[in-house]
């Protein structure tokens, strides 16, 4: 059976049956991952669900501590690690309510602890990162897209801001200008210490508000989060289970 992670965002808890089993958590060299591991059976796949802003949520995104998450799911053996990520969208590429599976990034980040193999506790390693996402789990993702009925765009770039406040309109300007069809704030340094740890990583982008500056007259991000919050997650559940069926 093959043995899948799943790091979860914001809104992504609903992914998680009532009949998943809790596995103790357990340090790492890095420190305590966002909370413990839940697992269960979907298909072929047992799937590893990890809740990146803790239980309850509550963990900011650049204080969750990403190389505990990734190196956790090391540790279990995941053959690939699915990313859920709740985005704001720039373009009109990134439709509210849907999915993206984004093909590159930008990383506005800073602060975090960005490697395993800084030289410290691993030695230095510069690791490719381009293209940023898997590409066979992507294909994999597109297939099961296909067969759940669910339209994945595979072509936008992800823009990482450092949160945990929203943008400004200027700020939004700057990265389109840049190319970002969606802004987040927890890519990174997902995807890349995933790279690092060996690890086939992808991440599933759900748009969940128009960014600053992209709504219409006297529209709240906040106010239209939850409604394209419920909408989204619906799609990546049915995502998970055409997945998790091949
Ligand atoms: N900006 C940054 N991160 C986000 C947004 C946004 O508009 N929506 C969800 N995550």
């Amino acid at each position: 059976m093959r043995r899948i992670g799943l790091i979860g965002g914001t809104g992504s808890a609903v992914l998680r049956p009532e009949t998943a089993r809790r596995l103790e958590p357990a340090t790492t060299p890095w420190g305590d991952p966002s909370g413990a591991l839940h697992s269960w059976r979907q298909g072929c796949c047992e799937v590893l669900f990890l809740p990146r802003h803790g239980e309850p949520a509550g963990i900011a995104p650049h204080l969750v501590n990403y190389r505990a998450n990734v190196w956790t799911l090391r540790e279990q053996g995941v053959e690939a690690v699915l990313g859920i990520n709740a985005v704001g969208g720039i373009t009109p590429r990134a439709v509210p309510g849907t999915l993206l599976l984004p093909d590159q990034l930008i990383d506005y980040t800073w602060g975090r602890e960005p490697s395993f193999c800084d030289g410290t506790v691993l030695p230095l390693r510069h690791v490719e990162f381009d293209p940023p996402f898997d590409g066979a789990l992507r294909s994999e993702l597109v297939a099961a897209a296909r067969i759940a009925g669910i339209d994945l765009p595979t072509v936008a770039t992800y823009g990482v801001t450092q949160g945990p406040r929203l943008e400004t309109a200027a700020e939004i300007d700057r990265l389109a200008a840049d190319g970002c069809d969606l802004v987040g704030m927890t890519a990174m340094p997902e995807a890349a210490l995933a790279r690092e740890a060996g690890l086939r990583y992808a991440l599933c982008a759900a748009v969940v508000n128009r960014a600053a500056g992209r709504l219409p007259p006297g529209g709240s991000i906040h106010g239209e989060m939850a409604g394209y919050l419920a909408a989204a997650m619906s799609h990546v559940a049915r995502l998970l289970d055409a997945f998790c069926a091949a």
